[in-house]
């Protein structure tokens, strides 16, 4: 039996930041974004999305009446919850009128959270061949204005449907992972920006990556000749590819170019949203199925890191129901109607923060189906226009 990604979709609302206009109120070259940083555009969240609804206009798409009553867990990865009690996955599964006897949790380990929940899905259908288990990845990538992890900044979700029978990844059972405690990004409970030594960061993100792809090695025997495609965790898209650079001598000169070629398919969605945080693994892997030429049962291989840190490698094959036109076709409408933000419009949103008594929203800038309305009696209230 095959277990792993039947359905995966994402949402991020359609403001955006030019990168190069963003170059030029900083006084930094337009290349050391486009090409030092492999950043072109990113996504501006405004005050009327959060975790919860980000999550809910991912998730619409992949449940609907033929698997509603399949879905026997949502495990929702984020490290922009919204309550430090009841979870997301609460929120969610009422939006998403999933029924009452289901599991529904959060997840957190900054960006690793996702997999984590894509891991334990993978296990628990193993046990329930029958059931599928809806995981997200859902956050706002915040560094503030004019630091230096400003260019880096984006959010959105993706959400996955995990299930037997898979129509586009069956996920192999070796997987290597390594945690250690390491300060190179936190977000201490007081602060709604991200604290990072950024230098520090990429450091730590190849190291872990080299470990567990040794790792991996080691318990499969396979290596770098048995991948079609990397997919890795996208905080900018330079790092991935210096995460690829530190393994391609392994391979041979052909092989290193088909992996370049796929590695430019998988960062093409990344490019022009930033970071997600714990759907940046995931938009990239379906930026890769997309926008790479990729065939039934080729192997790709997946890199998760979320600083703290923990890191993950783990791979899966091309399924034979594999089909990615619908998904091509919403990627195309979606940035052809996306709204291109002056530098004003996006300082102004980036700093429009949730007070903490009852406030009504203007939602007037927003025409997403789930949308944050307010607060009233300290509680979110959240809308489904659908
Ligand atoms: P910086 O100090 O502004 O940039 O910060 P830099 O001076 O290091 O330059 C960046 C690159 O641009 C360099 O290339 C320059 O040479 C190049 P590199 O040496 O890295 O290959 N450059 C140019 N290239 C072409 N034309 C030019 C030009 N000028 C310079 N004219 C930094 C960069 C990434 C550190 C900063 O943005 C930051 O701190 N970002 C946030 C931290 C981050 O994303 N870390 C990644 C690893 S940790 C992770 O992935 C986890 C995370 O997602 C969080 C989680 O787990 O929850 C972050």
């Amino acid at each position: 039996m095959q277990i792993g990604i039947d359905q995966l979709a994402f949402y991020t609302p359609k403001t955006y930041l030019d990168l190069v206009d963003l170059a030029h109120a900083r006084g930094e070259e337009p290349d050391k974004y486009r090409i030092g940083i492999g950043q072109s555009e990113q996504a501006v969240i405004p005050v009327t999305q959060d975790a919860v609804t980000l999550a809910a206009n991912a998730a619409v798409r992949v449940v609907d009446d033929t698997n509603r009553d399949k879905i026997a867990m949502v495990l929702f990865g984020t490290e922009s919850g919204i309550d430090n009690s009841k979870s997301a996955a609460i929120y969610l599964k009422r939006l998403l009128k999933l029924p009452d006897n289901i599991r529904a949790v959060e997840i957190k380990q900054a960006c690793y959270g996702a997999t984590a929940g894509v891991q334990f899905a993978h296990d628990y259908v193993r046990l329930h061949p029958d059931k599928q288990v809806l995981v997200i990845g859902a956050d706002i990538a915040r560094y503030g204005l004019k630091t230096p992890g400003e260019v880096t900044q984006g959010g959105g979700a993706v959400a996955l449907t995990i299930s037997a029978e898979p129509k586009l990844l069956n996920l192999d059972d070796a997987t290597a992972f390594r945690s250690e405690d390491i300060m190179d990004f936190w977000r201490p409970l007081y602060r709604t920006e991200a604290l990072v030594d950024g230098r520090f960061s990429e450091n730590v993100y190849v190291d872990f990556f080299k470990a567990v792809w040794q790792d991996y090695q080691q318990q499969t025997k396979l290596t770098i000749g048995d991948f079609t495609a990397f997919a890795f965790h996208l905080p900018f898209t330079k790092m991935g590819l210096k995460g690829l650079r530190a393994i391609l001598p392994e391979a041979s000169e052909d092989q290193q170019k088909q992996l370049m070629t796929n590695f430019e398919a998988s960062r093409q969605y990344n490019r022009q949203v930033g970071n997600l945080y714990t759907g940046s693994l995931y938009l990239s892997l379906r930026s890769l199925f997309d926008n790479a030429d990729l065939k039934p049962r080729q192997r790709i291989g997946l890199f998760s890191y979320g600083s703290g840190a923990e890191g993950e490698f783990f791979s899966g094959t091309i399924s034979d129901a594999f089909d990615v036109q619908a998904s091509r076709r919403w990627f195309t409408d979606f940035f052809r109607s996306r709204q291109r933000l002056t530098m004003t419009q996006y300082e102004r949103l980036f700093s429009q923060q949730l007070p903490d008594h009852d406030v009504l929203l203007d939602l007037s800038h927003d025409d997403a189906r789930f949308v944050l309305t307010g607060i009233k009696h300290d509680q979110r209230q959240y809308l489904d226009r659908g």
